[in-house]
């Protein structure tokens, strides 16, 4: 008998699992993608895309599939779908796990203020006589930082903020990660990069910037992640794979 078990996605954790857990025939793997991105890389197995309609729409999809076992390995800051995934499993009685990447830690040389969201990495920076700063907060996010007058922006994004909020001096960076430490050396340095704004979003992807700007003391203001419900947590595929094995028994 099949195992039907739901993995809700869109990150680089999410699509290794896939990979690894259709290896195994026992199980009908069905990943769900939020829908954010046109023509998305398709994950192995089977996938829908788009929300489910809160709490209750996923708990009526959890019972009209058989889903087994949900494993949340949405993106670290995306909160709601973490707390929606709890709420439905515990009303339908499935198995919820976590599964997360650990977060960035500050080492000796970094200078970081972390802040639990953007009005208050808008208060650093207009303290901080911050004058050119990258922001690498998501195209969505931007529009916190566009009554900053006086600091000149490189907004760093996979596609274009829709719409673009009227900032005074602000350029457009769109590419995809990962980023190497010597593009984003040389990224910092001809952009005179002396602040760098993001979340703590993990991974080696992302991470490059961090040692740039250590080795050169600019300053991060880092945005802590958001508070997700507890639950069992993996922190690497083999753990959650490890984590399917003893559900299916
Ligand atoms: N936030 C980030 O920084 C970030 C970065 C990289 C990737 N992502 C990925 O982008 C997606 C959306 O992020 P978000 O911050 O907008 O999420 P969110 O705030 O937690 O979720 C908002 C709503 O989007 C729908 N949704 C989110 N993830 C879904 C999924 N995997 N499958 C089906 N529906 C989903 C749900 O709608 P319903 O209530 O209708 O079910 C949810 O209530 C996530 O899957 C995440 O992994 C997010």
């Amino acid at each position: 008998m099949t195992t039907s078990i739901l993995l809700l996605g869109g990150t680089t954790e999410a699509y290794a699992l896939a990979e690894s857990l259709v290896a195994d025939t026992r199980l009908r793997v069905m990943n769900s993608l939020a829908g954010r991105t046109t023509n998305p890389r398709l994950p192995a197995g089977e996938t829908r895309i788009g929300g489910f309609g809160g709490i209750e729409g996923l708990a009526d999809y959890l019972r009209q599939e058989g889903i087994r076992a949900v494993i949340d390995a949405t993106h670290p800051f995306a909160s709601t779908m973490g707390w929606h995934a709890a709420e439905a499993c515990r009303s339908t009685d499935v198995p919820l796990l976590r599964l997360e990447r650990p977060a960035w830690v500050a080492a000796p040389g970094d200078h970081w203020e972390s802040v639990e969201d953007w009005r208050a990495a808008v208060e650093v920076l207009e303290r901080s006589g911050s004058r050119h700063v990258l922001l690498a907060v998501g195209r969505q996010e931007v529009a916190p930082f566009a009554s900053l007058d006086d600091i000149r922006f490189l907004i760093r994004a996979v596609t274009p903020p829709d719409p673009m909020p009227p900032f005074r001096s602000a350029e457009l960076l769109l590419s995809r990660g990962p980023f190497d430490l010597d593009s984003e050396r040389r990224l910092l340095d001809a952009h005179r990069i002396d602040t760098i704004v993001c979340k703590n979003s993990g991974g080696e992807a992302t991470a490059d910037k961090l040692v740039a700007a250590r080795e050169r003391g600019i300053r991060v203001v880092m945005r802590q992640r958001p508070q997700r419900p507890r639950l069992p947590l993996a922190t690497s595929v083999a753990q959650a794979l490890a984590w399917v094995d003893g559900i299916r028994g």
